[in-house]
């Protein structure tokens, strides 16, 4: 009787040692325990740009979901917006007429450059008006002066900071960019800051030289494929409206904030 006990006890050990090997050596099943000493690190956020050693002649070298970024053009070189070959090469009127535009919309002409887009515009918006942006301000007195000079009282200039378009939150209706965003050294903090200022509803309309067509004599980060713009616009949540493939050496798209104002009926 007192074997058979011992026997039992003798079983009973082994079987609690056997579920503490098995706790313990198993790499499936883990203890909780409260162990300060983990060297386990949550796992790290992948940056939005990589700073290359390299640069393209044309880049900054700042990789931005995928693409390098290219170096704007500075004031110095700023002619060069004004060309006469320009008309033929780019259809500016061709472009005012696919904005669609309404005598009362403000309109944001990112990066305006020397004006080329916003002195077409303001006679377009009797009632509204055109916040010509830019981070270069020589950029912006020469606007101011021509607008002077010629009695134009509904552009309103604006200077932005790299980071920021530095325009009040909800008072656009369309913000333009032509030839501009692939130059952004922030494009995903400007972009964001595009959005907050677009009314709800608002749109962004992006004029970009093709990137797929290698022959486009234009240097190869100023251009774009339709896919990288459509990859980085739906990144900050906007939504692809259009996109116009009737300008000679441009893609013309369209993307629009949503409207979550707006009530669905369904
Ligand atoms: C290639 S030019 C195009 C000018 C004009 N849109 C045109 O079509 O003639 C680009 C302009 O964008 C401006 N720019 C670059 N980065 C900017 C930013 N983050 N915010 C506003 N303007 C910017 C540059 O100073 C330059 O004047």
């Amino acid at each position: 009787m007192v074997r058979k006990r011992i026997r039992i006890l003798y079983n009973l050990i082994c079987i609690a040692m056997i579920t503490v090997g098995i706790l313990l050596f198993n790499p499936n099943i883990s203890i909780a325990t409260a162990d300060t000493t983990s060297t386990e690190k949550t796992p790290e956020k992948t940056p939005t740009y990589i700073q290359q050693k390299n640069q393209s002649p044309d880049g900054i070298g700042k990789i931005y979901m995928g693409r390098e970024i290219a170096k704007f053009v500075v004031y110095k070189k700023a002619d060069w917006f004004q060309r006469s070959s320009r008309e033929k090469e780019e259809n500016p009127d061709q472009v005012i007429a696919l904005l669609n535009l309404k005598p009362n919309y403000v309109v944001a002409d990112i990066g305006t450059g020397l004006g080329y887009f916003t002195f077409r515009l303001a006679p377009l918006l009797p009632q509204g008006k055109v916040l010509a942006v830019d981070i270069q301000n020589q950029m912006l007195d020469k606007i101011t002066a021509l607008a002077k000079n010629q009695k134009i009282t509904n552009i309103e200039t604006v200077l932005g900071v790299p980071t920021s378009p530095n325009l009040p939150g909800n008072t656009v209706d369309l913000a333009l960019i032509v030839n501009t965003y692939h130059e952004f050294a922030y494009p995903q903090e400007m972009i964001q800051g595009i959005i907050k200022s677009l009314k709800p509803g608002g749109k962004v309309v992006l004029v970009e030289y093709r990137g797929e067509n290698f022959f486009i004599p234009i240097q190869r980060l100023h251009k774009m494929t339709q896919e990288q713009i459509t990859k980085e616009m739906q990144s900050v949540g906007l939504i692809w409206r259009e996109t116009e493939e009737i300008l000679p050496s441009q893609h013309y798209m369209v993307f629009q904030k949503p409207d979550v104002t707006a009530t669905s009926s369904s």
